[in-house]
């Protein structure tokens, strides 16, 4: 069936992440091979609710692909979860002539993009930007790789001071409530051990790890602490450990924000650059309320409600291959 998709308007939404920007420009750039108009919607469902929206054009979306952030703005926008709110939303949705949106953003942007489309009866196309990696339907988010490579290089630079000193750190990483990062930048940092919000990890099997690098003469140490898990922060498990272990010094590194900046990997540009451009042959394909994602290196599209809602496991295998490592 010919497509009746005229006007696009694209945000992005949520915790920025690398390759946002990659995304905006394979939307837009695809929208205008498509001979489909497309419109910038700015600081996320804020921008939609405030009408801050305007028209992108192929130039718009220059010099943008090497950039971390998102030039369109982001917000984690409190009025779209009211009913008030996505009805303003709605209204410029209509004053615009808008035929469909594209959201790219994480969990909470997805939850929003699904109740929006189903009370307005909107085509909504999502794709997954987010550093957490914690989204079903794909094998990757968007600035996953970027987060990783950033916290396995800061991982590398700590290692050289904590072998220098023989201490030993723990590393706080992000993910809010999902160990991707913490489990991808552990084993490609050499850590000894790492702790997740996934795995139900006690303090004596650390302490236990430990002695055992100690007792097998380990040069250095890091642990890699995942924020949200379930033993506490880093300076918690940290003062637990030195309560049992009084011969270590340690350190506490906690890498925070400068995870979600930075020029993205060419894994993020270019797995950007493909769900962009599917969002949009989606749409023209009559798809609506799915995420656009990727499965085994092939384009998938899954309702959104199963992406947010369907839990996405870590592998055991990532840390049957620490274990074996770890000595
Ligand atoms: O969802 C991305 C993320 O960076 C999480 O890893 C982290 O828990 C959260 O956002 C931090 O949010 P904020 O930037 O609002 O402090």
């Amino acid at each position: 069936m010919a497509s009746t998709i005229k006007r696009i308007g694209v945000l992005t939404s949520g915790g920025d992440a690398p390759g946002m920007n990659a995304a905006v420009r394979a939307v837009v750039r695809a929208c205008i091979y498509y001979d489909i108009e497309v419109f910038g919607v700015y600081k996320g469902y804020d921008g939609l609710i405030n009408a801050n929206i305007e028209q992108l054009y192929v130039r718009s979306v220059s010099n943008i692909l090497s950039r971390g952030g998102t030039f369109l703005l982001t917000a984690r926008s409190q009025e779209f979860r009211t009913k008030e709110g996505r009805e303003k939303a709605y209204e410029n949705f209509k004053k615009f002539e808008l035929d469909a949106l594209v959201v790219i953003g994480g969990d909470g942007s997805f939850t929003g993009a699904n109740i929006f489309s189903q009370e307005f009866d909107v085509p909504v196309i999502g794709i997954p930007g987010t550093i957490d990696n914690d989204l079903a339907g794909t094998d990757f988010t968007i600035g996953f790789d970027t987060a990783c490579n950033t916290a396995r290089e800061a991982i590398d630079k700590i290692r050289d001071t904590a072998s220098s000193h023989e201490r030993l750190f723990f590393v706080e990483v992000m993910g809010r409530d999902a160990g991707f990062i913490a489990v991808n930048s552990a084993i490609g940092g050499g850590a000894v051990a790492m702790v997740v919000p996934e795995h139900n990890w006690t303090i004596e099997a650390l302490i236990k790890r430990l002695r055992k690098g100690a007792a097998n003469k380990k040069a250095s140490n890091v642990v890699v602490i995942a924020e949200g898990c379930q033993l506490g922060n880093a300076y918690e498990v940290a003062d637990e450990v030195k309560k049992e272990l009084g011969y270590f010094d340690i350190r506490v590194t906690v890498l925070g924000h400068l995870q979600r900046g930075g020029s993205p990997t060419t894994m993020d540009r270019v797995l950007a650059s493909r769900l962009g451009v599917a969002a949009v042959e989606g749409l023209r394909n009559n798809e609506s309320k799915v995420m656009v994602g990727m499965i085994n290196n092939e384009i998938a599209y899954t309702p959104i409600g199963q992406a947010i809602k369907t839990e996405k496991r870590l592998g055991a295998e990532e840390f049957r291959i620490a274990k074996i490592l770890s000595i």
